[in-house]
């Protein structure tokens, strides 16, 4: 009967565990690089200014990336994430080069894995974008 108890525990755990093994939890050091390399690069040149993680806190960032405008509403947040973006930079930019072949859905848990890590009220508040 104990067997049985554990046997059957074992395989509950298993299935309900399933789907979480499945998702890929993003990855913040590979979010680092590319919001390093690629965001922040940008903002420093266009706006004269770093934009970090630490600017917002959690509950901001996640509005932000739902709603998915960007630079005033101009344009889109995910279009700087996609492969197609990616690829028209690659040449000149070494990240964009490097996760060039990251399919777009991984990425962008990426990159939200190091924003909520380093926001305001993150784990680890980051500064240094
Ligand atoms: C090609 C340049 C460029 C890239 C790449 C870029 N941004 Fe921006 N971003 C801008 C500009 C320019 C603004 C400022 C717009 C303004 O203030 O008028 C901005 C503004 C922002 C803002 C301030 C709020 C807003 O939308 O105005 C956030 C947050 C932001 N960017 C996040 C990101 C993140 C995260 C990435 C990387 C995935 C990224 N940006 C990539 C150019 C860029």
């Amino acid at each position: 009967m104990k067997l049985t108890t554990a046997l059957l525990s074992t395989v509950i755990f298993v299935v309900a565990a399933a789907p979480l093994a499945a998702r890929a939890e993003g990855d913040w050091k590979k979010g680092r690089i590319y919001y390093r390399m690629v965001c922040t690069a940008c903002h420093t040149e266009k706006t004269g200014a770093a934009i970090p993680p630490v600017g917002r806190t959690k509950a901001d960032w996640n509005a932000y990336l739902s709603a998915d405008k960007h630079a005033k509403g101009k344009d889109s947040f995910k279009y700087y994430i996609s492969q197609k973006y990616r690829e028209s930079i690659k040449d000149s930019n070494k990240a964009a080069a490097k996760f060039v072949s990251e399919p777009d859905d991984q990425l962008m848990e990426d990159v939200r894995a190091f924003i909520m890590r380093s926001a305001k009220d993150g784990e680890v508040p980051a500064s240094c974008s």
